[in-house]
């Protein structure tokens, strides 16, 4: 038989100056493979229009809809609410981010502050400019090694979950990390470990990163982030050699 579940969820509306944060109750009745994405969508539908939250894929690709679950920031098309045996789920907006209302927050400002803070683009090699040369040919082990990282979907579950990241804001967090060791791996770029040292080798990049593990333990992309950050500490450590 089919059982009642209960949302908790944060609601507040910045832009409305009367506005106060609140939590507010729902109840609604589980069907087999709810996700708690699905279950928002429900309430939205037959309760309560004005509720905020973001998605796009509702497949785990986006990264738009995470958020704090249950003590745990993550994706909410990728958890079931049958993972809840007492069928109590609490919903907050991901920390560290511009509340846009509710449960959305805008993480798409965050990321191009940090693409261009850390420059987090392809820097071509002079030649690469040159139109009519031939590509050079890519070895199938450094793309695999750049697609692993490629496969991050900024969804910011990771900052939310660094606690370095929450008690120092100017520091960059795995995501700027990942994204450094990116490029810092692909033979293309033309920038060097020294480059690179200027931008990460302090205690806002990799020196300052307490090995918490929050970004590693929450990643929805199981993303390798404390292997990551070993090996551009290595390269920053040799760089001051
Ligand atoms: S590294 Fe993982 S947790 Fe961080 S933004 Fe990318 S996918 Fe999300
Ligand atoms: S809706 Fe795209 S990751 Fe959840």
């Amino acid at each position: 038989m089919s059982r009642q579940i209960s949302f908790n969820i944060f609601r507040y509306d910045p832009q409305d100056g009367q506005d106060k944060p609140k939590m507010e109750r729902y109840q609604l009745t589980e069907t087999p493979g709810m996700t708690v994405f699905i279950a928002l969508n429900q309430l939205r539908e037959q309760q309560d229009p004005s509720l905020q939250f973001d998605f796009v894929c509702r497949a785990g690709i986006c990264g738009s809809c995470a958020m704090v679950i249950n003590g745990f920031p993550t994706l909410a098309c990728r958890t079931l609410t049958a993972n809840y045996p007492d069928g109590e789920i609490t919903l907050m907006p991901l920390p560290g981010f511009e509340l846009i209302g509710d449960l959305s927050v805008n993480t798409g400002k965050f990321m191009r502050e940090l693409a261009e803070r850390l420059k987090l683009w392809l820097h071509p090699k002079a030649d690469d400019h040159d139109m009519h040369r031939l590509e050079n040919p890519m070895a199938p082990e450094e793309a695999a090694r750049i697609y692993e990282l490629e496969r991050c979907v900024e969804c910011g579950v990771c900052v939310s979950a660094c606690a370095t990241k929450q008690m120092r804001e100017t520091f960059v967090g795995a995501v700027g990390m990942m994204k450094i060791a990116r490029f810092e791996m692909d033979s293309r770029d033309a920038r060097t470990a020294d480059d690179f040292y200027h931008v990460i080798g302090n205690q806002d990049g990799v020196f300052g990163c307490m090995t918490l593990l929050g970004c590693q333990d929450n990643c929805p992309k199981d993303l390798p982030h404390m292997q990551q950050i070993a090996y551009l500490r290595r390269k920053m450590a040799a760089t001051i050699l």
